[in-house]
């Protein structure tokens, strides 16, 4: 039997999908599933059900390696945590020197980093790889974002850029990150801009909700999708908004409780890690926290005397405030990343990861194509005079969706957020002063003056 080019070890939907994708482009491809409880077919059932003949299906570990040309290229697609742990070391005595392990899950990037030593001292390459864009993006193109060293990417990369999703100029939307967990924290801040993103069109489709109907909000996210507000989940959410289950809409009988499997967590962990406002990411995540308590909402909700006066929103203003917070959402993401880049060295190239996020990913949007050209001329967004004098331009509109919201009794945390953060990194004054003379008024912690060098640093006995 031939060798196979490439290796997939899981076959979970992504798994699976993702391996359809590497064959029909033209790389034999060996699959590994385990067999336990539940999953005793799940191998045979999948090359049955694909006429794809350059696959081949495993169930053995030793022979599923053993049967891919060496240097190895083995993707693990199954479930982030310990289980990456047990299935390197499982697979770790089948392997030689310069063969390649990629990790395609939402693997935590200081794992990917352990892991990378660990498995360097066995002169094995390890790739973090981020991989978004859901089971269609896998199967049909998804955005790649792999870390590692440059030589292992150089091993995978062939591939890899052959099944990533294509930019508007044709280039892969896959390309080398940078070092160790390089690829796998930008999957993440990734996901951290998911979360606010889906947050801030929920806030907008609550203010809607008061005054339209479900149709009536489709058909206006359509119209603002072909704008330039235009992406990937506002054009999923007017499909979402029309599906109907007999006489209902589907997303009125969906229940208000959101879940998560951490992405978004980990990323506001960072910021605080990093000394960095993740304000948005932060306040999407705690509004799906929020919304999880159900039981207790609905229970203080029936002793409240609501004194609320709906009148019709502005869309205009609506819409400016949706694209102020996406730009800040944007901003702050970005700006996560390049601090993470001082503190690990990463030397993360801003312009090429908005360009791969253009494509593919959850993320893609018109904004992000103009990303490309903004984060190639300026440091970040804010120093882009247009984005600037677009920001300060929909001042108006995001403080009346503010006041609407508030006069109406509706959370608009994520909202909120962003136009807290462009106030405050606007202010020249912050009444962060207050906070010194109480820190050295208990604590001793003392302070810097205004009239004093900078390097100076006093206490007072108050
Ligand atoms: C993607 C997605 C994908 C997924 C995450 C986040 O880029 O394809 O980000 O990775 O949506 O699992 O999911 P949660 O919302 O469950 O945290």
């Amino acid at each position: 039997m031939h060798k196979s080019e490439f290796g997939v070890i899981g076959l979970g939907v992504m798994g699976k999908s993702i391996s359809l994708n590497i064959a029909e482009n033209g790389f034999s491809t060996s699959v590994y599933n385990r067999i336990c409880e539940g999953e005793e077919n799940v191998v045979d059932d999948f090359i049955h059900s694909t006429s794809l003949k350059n696959i081949n299906g495993f169930t053995n570990l030793k022979s599923f390696v053993e049967g891919i040309e060496r240097p190895r290229r083995i993707l693990i697609m199954i479930k982030a945590g310990t289980a990456i742990d047990t299935i390197i070391q499982q697979i770790l005595p089948f392997l030689h020197k310069g063969d390649v392990i990629i990790d395609g899950g939402n693997s935590l990037f200081t794992d990917t980093q352990r892991r990378t030593i660990y498995l360097n001292q066995a002169e094995i390459d390890f790739i973090g790889c981020g991989i978004s864009g859901g089971e269609e993006g896998a199967r049909k193109g998804p955005s790649i974002m792999p870390g590692g060293t440059f030589e292992a990417y150089l091993k995978v990369a062939p591939i890899l850029e052959k099944i990533a999703a294509k930019d508007n100029s044709g280039k892969p939307c896959c390309t080398f990150i940078g070092n160790d967990g390089a690829g796998h924290f930008i999957k993440m801040i990734h996901n951290g801009i998911e979360y606010a993103e889906m947050q801030l069109i929920a806030e907008v489709y609550s203010i809607l909700k008061v005054s339209f109907t479900n149709d009536e909000i489709s058909k206006l996210f359509h119209e603002w999708n072909i704008e330039n507000t235009g992406n990937y989940l506002l054009e999923i959410t007017s499909k979402i908004l029309t599906k109907k289950e007999g006489n209902n809409y589907l997303i009125d009988l969906i229940l208000d409780k959101s879940g998560n499997k951490g992405t978004g967590s980990w990323s506001s962990k960072t910021a605080l890690d990093l000394g960095f406002p993740g304000t948005m990411i932060t306040a999407a995540v705690f509004d799906r926290f929020i919304s999880s308590f159900k039981k207790d909402r609905v229970e203080l909700s029936k002793n409240l005397t609501r004194k609320v006066h709906f009148n019709a929103p502005k869309i205009e203003d609506l819409k400016k405030a949706y694209q102020f917070a996406r730009i800040i959402n944007h901003h702050q993401g970005f700006l996560l990343m390049k601090e993470a880049s001082k503190t690990y060295n990463w030397n993360l190239n801003f312009s090429e990861i908005a360009r791969i996020w253009t494509n593919g990913c959850i993320i893609r949007s018109k904004f992000m194509e103009k990303s490309i050209e903004i984060l190639k001329n300026n440091s970040d967004y804010l120093k882009d005079n247009q984005t600037f004098n677009s920001l300060h331009d929909n001042e108006d509109a995001i403080v009346e969706t503010l006041k609407y919201g508030l006069e109406n009794r509706i959370p608009l945390n994520t909202l909120n957020a962003s136009f807290n953060y462009w106030m405050s990194i606007t202010s020249e004054r912050l009444p962060a002063n207050i906070i010194q003379a109480q820190r050295d008024f208990f604590g001793a912690h003392t302070y810097q003056r205004i009239d004093k060098k900078e390097q100076e640093y006093f206490h007072t006995t108050w």
